[in-house]
């Protein structure tokens, strides 16, 4: 399979395809990128892990089907930014440790994609970075948020992005649950396959991940160290 058969739509705008413009592009969503990790790092260590590792992920499922190199930084920086809209969360709902949230929890947990693209549009992110951190919970079948989005709907970058999530989401230790065995969370990840998740992404990282192992859980840069599966 190659980036081809997917619903490809992760190109810079016509103004960033220059390799100078890029760079100048890259250094200032750069900045903008440290000063908000920062911020999300300060109210929120797990966030913030799960961002590095979501992003490293991601770069994989992205090197593994052939996408350019705007289009691999892309995804690390949507990666690493997904759930930067969650920096407004009360500290209430940061500091959660139970499975059943009340209905007001569950309508701010649903804002975070939304916040999260209109700080990213201040900041004059790159609009593919903004669409993977706007439709990253969007599912296949349109049961998602914010918009209900459908298959073919959903960006590429968010469709990678929401497969990262997943399998970051169950393999890591929650203050509300334990994490997954790698085996059985990519056993999870195949149950939500056409419902959740994009089929042929999710076979692609699965394999990805048998051979290459997991991001580790503690890792403090981009730069993956990894864990072997078990
Ligand atoms: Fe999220």
């Amino acid at each position: 399979m190659d980036a081809t058969t997917l619903n490809h739509k992760l190109v810079f705008p016509a103004a960033v395809t220059g390799i100078q413009e890029f760079q100048q592009a890259s250094a200032e969503a750069f900045c903008n990128l440290a000063a908000l990790t920062l911020v999300m790092g300060s109210q929120d260590a797990y966030t913030q892990g799960h961002g590095r590792r979501v992003a490293a992920y991601a770069e994989r499922i992205a090197r593994r089907i052939g996408l350019s190199a705007e289009e691999i930084e892309t995804l690390r920086i949507g990666g690493l930014l997904h759930d930067i809209g969650k920096i407004t969360f009360s500290r209430k709902l940061l500091t959660n440790t139970r499975t059943r949230l009340s209905a007001s929890m569950r309508a701010e947990i649903r804002r975070h994609p939304e916040i999260g693209r209109e700080l990213l549009k201040v900041l004059n992110m790159a609009e593919p970075v903004i669409d993977c951190v706007y439709y990253h919970h969007e599912r296949l079948n349109g049961t998602g948020y914010p918009r209900g989005l459908k298959a073919d709907q959903i960006p590429l970058g968010a469709k990678i992005i929401s497969v990262a999530d997943c399998f970051d989401a169950l393999t890591t230790d929650r203050p509300y649950q334990r994490g997954k065995r790698p085996v059985d969370a990519l056993q999870t990840l195949k149950h939500l396959v056409g419902r959740n998740l994009c089929p042929e992404l999710t076979r692609v990282f699965s394999a990805d991940v048998r051979e290459n192992g997991l991001e580790r859980p503690l890792e403090t840069n981009l730069q993956s160290a990894r864990l072997v599966v078990v």
